[in-house]
């Protein structure tokens, strides 16, 4: 599956200087004016043609009188440190060879050479025609194009997975992928599934998966020196969410194989972790089901007992996603890991709250709310963050086990399953819950429409910050 992958050597990034390469300009608004009186009285009547007037997002293609292209001009505002904008470069461009002609450096070359590179990402693995884009940026030495192949990989992988259909990822595909991860990187991984979870207490998992054909699991993979700091990720691997007996109407199950988005984005940036080695113990776990309907299914005023001894009934079978997640969290919870993100494509109301592009996240740890809010802004890659309101835990009570799975009303739904989760959590464990969408709902130059990676560069960086070396 992982052969799934793209633009695994980023071979549309090269380093260094190579001859007969196309120079792209980049234009700022303020220099627009001196640019064009440098050029030829026919560059300026074909800026004139093209109403280009430098503004950021603004592509314009020269060509010379045997009709190659000679050079590029783009309309950037660098300070916006705006990845996308070198994938719109590199969408409206021939393929070919080209060059920045401008000194980037730091952080805005790494995010334009991702976006460039980004440009080249599609899914055909279903496709006859597998024709690929092929422009080359030859960028300057001071880009460490290592670091940017594991930005590109880590995105493509979680893209790849969200996009890949069911009948092709479910919970043993997912494993699978897991599995290959972790012998590349020479990790261990454990497998529970089927019986095995009913006899090792993580019901949770259990109940929702147990009616699909694919048996549910607990995926556990661990990396790294033991005695490093423990980082502990955890994704939703909702293989595909029918809704359960609350069934879904078939607009919203539509792109329900995304729902193992959480999955993806935990093995997309374990990917990144381990290729760069950071100095962390690392530890994966995804429970990984389908939320399918048989007669076995789970049943709305059902009570599970959980892995952390907490009963739990089920006010609705479609909030399947905090029932996997709750069991994960309580064993990740025993060990006290210095660090616990979970992603999840967890609920539609933080959809409602802040639309399909930022992501909201949940934690009380101020250091790390600050952390994840700053390397967003550095890496152009939106979070934000909500609150886990407390008072609205009480939405959560039932009359007849300790919590419900659903808040009693509507009202603030994304803070409610927030809730849920941290009730699963040890108590002085720095613990967030990034709630991501996984899904681009249009194309974009860079970003398909389809499976997407959100807060991953952000989630990496501020990762590498901290335990980097
Ligand atoms: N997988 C969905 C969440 C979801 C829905 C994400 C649509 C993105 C788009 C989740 O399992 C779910 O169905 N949640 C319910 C919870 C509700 C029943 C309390 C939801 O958000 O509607
Ligand atoms: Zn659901
Ligand atoms: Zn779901």
């Amino acid at each position: 599956m992982l052969n799934h992958i793209n633009i695994k050597e980023v071979n549309c990034l090269k380093s260094g200087k190579a001859k007969n390469t196309v120079p792209i300009w980049l234009i700022g608004t303020d220099g627009f004016k001196v640019w064009k009186k440098k050029l030829s009285k026919s560059e300026q009547t074909w800026v004139n043609a093209h109403d280009f007037t430098g503004s950021h997002g603004q592509v314009l293609v020269f060509s010379n009188d045997k009709g190659a292209v000679s050079a590029v001009a783009a309309g950037c505002a660098l300070e916006e440190n705006d990845p996308w904008l070198f994938s719109t470069i590199a969408q409206s461009v021939p393929d070919g060879s080209y060059h920045i002609e401008s000194e980037l450096e730091g952080n805005v070359l790494k995010l334009a050479a991702f976006g460039w590179a980004m440009a080249h990402y599609k899914y055909d693995h279903y496709l006859k025609d597998k024709k690929v884009k092929k422009a080359v940026l030859y960028v300057s030495k001071k880009c460490d194009l290592k670091s940017v192949g594991s930005l590109v990989r880590g995105t493509a992988l979680a893209r790849d997975l969200v996009n890949t259909p069911t009948c092709d990822m479910g919970p043993d595909e997912l494993a699978d992928v897991a599995k290959k991860l972790a012998k590349h990187f020479k990790a261990k991984i454990k497998i529970t599934k089927g019986q095995e979870l009913l006899k090792k207490g993580y019901n949770t998992i259990h109940t929702v998966g147990r009616a699909a054909e694919k048996e549910p699991r607990l995926i556990d993979m661990i990396w790294g020196n033991e005695k490093s700091p423990k980082v502990t990720l955890v994704g939703k691997g909702v293989c595909f969410d029918t809704g359960g007996l609350d069934i879904k109407p078939s607009g919203s199950m539509l792109i329900m194989k995304k729902d193992m988005g959480g999955a993806a984005h935990v093995l997309g940036l374990g990917q990144m972790i381990m290729e760069s080695g950071l100095d962390i113990r690392l530890r994966i776990l995804i429970p990984a089901v389908e939320n399918n309907i048989a007669g076995n299914a789970f049943r709305p005023g059902d009570i599970i007992k959980s892995y952390k001894g907490t009963t739990i009934e089920v006010g609705n079978t479609d909030a399947e996603g905090r029932l996997v997640l709750c069991d994960a969290l309580a064993l990740a919870s025993e060990e006290n890991p210095d660090l616990m993100m979970d992603f999840a494509t967890l609920t539609g109301a933080a959809r409602v709250a802040m639309g399909t592009d930022v992501p909201p996240y949940f934690t009380d740890d101020k250091n790390l709310s600050d952390g994840l809010m700053k390397h967003s802004t550095l890496e152009h890659d939106p979070l934000w963050p909500m609150p886990l309101y407390a008072p609205y835990k009480k939405l959560l009570a039932s009359p007849i086990a300790d919590i419900n799975n659903v808040g009693s009303t509507g009202f603030g739904g994304a803070i409610t399953a927030a809730l849920f989760l941290k009730d699963f959590v040890g108590p002085d464990i720095p613990w967030v819950h990034l709630d991501v969408y996984a899904w681009n709902v249009s194309a974009r130059p860079g970003r398909p429409k389809g499976g997407e990676a959100m807060g991953l560069r952000a989630s990496f960086d501020y990762l590498s910050g901290k335990y980097g070396k």
